[in-house]
């Protein structure tokens, strides 16, 4: 059975191959798209991670007979009103994580209402076709500083409560388990399985 994903990053492909085998799913065969870096990049300048992901899929699923993937993500805080969303990875001018991280505690100083979750939408398409859209949501709150040294992005300031500390105090495979991403992932995963959707 093999799947697409629209990724060029070797580590997002990497997280994908280990959740997919985390969920049951060892047979699935996921690919990343031959030649997409010779292919044009797809803008995401949607509103919503949907429309990104979807936008995304069916621009890639062009390029493969086999069914392909895409997936938009981020954090939304609810006293920024959903900030920053699906401008996450761009929030602050620099771009990296640590300015990120920095740019966002800034902005919750004098905010006591902290909550926030981490969002994943993965859309599937086939040859210009949208098979499906699959979302997973995790709830938690934004603390001050950084905690632990694991994960990327905003997991060190991402304090989930079931956990009683950071994304970036727990391993990958502990995450997976509970995350937006692993949610998503695996939803999108039985789909694909219950419908013969990979080939
Ligand atoms: P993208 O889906 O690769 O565009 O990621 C969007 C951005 O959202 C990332 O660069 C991170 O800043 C943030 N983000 C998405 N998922 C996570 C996560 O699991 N942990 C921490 N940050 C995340």
């Amino acid at each position: 059975m093999i799947l697409r994903c629209a990724t060029t990053n070797p580590g997002k492909l990497r997280e994908f191959h280990r959740a997919a085998e985390h969920f049951g799913f060892a047979d699935v065969d996921i690919q990343a798209l031959d030649g997409m870096k010779s292919i044009e990049s797809c803008v995401e300048d949607g509103a919503t991670f949907e429309e990104n992901a979807v936008k995304k899929a069916l621009h890639y699923s062009a390029w493969t007979a086999d069914p392909i993937f895409a997936d938009d993500s981020g954090l939304e805080v609810d006293v920024l009103g959903g900030a920053p969303g699906v401008f996450s990875a761009r929030y602050s001018s620099d771009g990296s994580d640590e300015a990120n991280n920095r740019l966002l505690v800034a902005n919750l100083q004098g905010h006591d209402d902290r909550t926030a979750r981490f969002v994943c939408v993965i859309a599937l398409a086939q040859q210009g076709k949208l098979l499906g859209t699959f979302r997973g949501a995790v709830e938690g709150r934004i603390i001050d500083e950084p905690r632990g040294p694991g994960g990327f992005g905003y997991d060190p300031l991402f304090f989930y409560p079931p956990f009683g500390c950071t994304f970036g105090e727990v391993d990958a495979a502990r995450k997976m388990n509970v995350s937006h991403r692993g949610q998503a992932l695996s939803a999108m995963l039985s789909y694909a399985a219950s419908t013969g959707n990979s080939r």
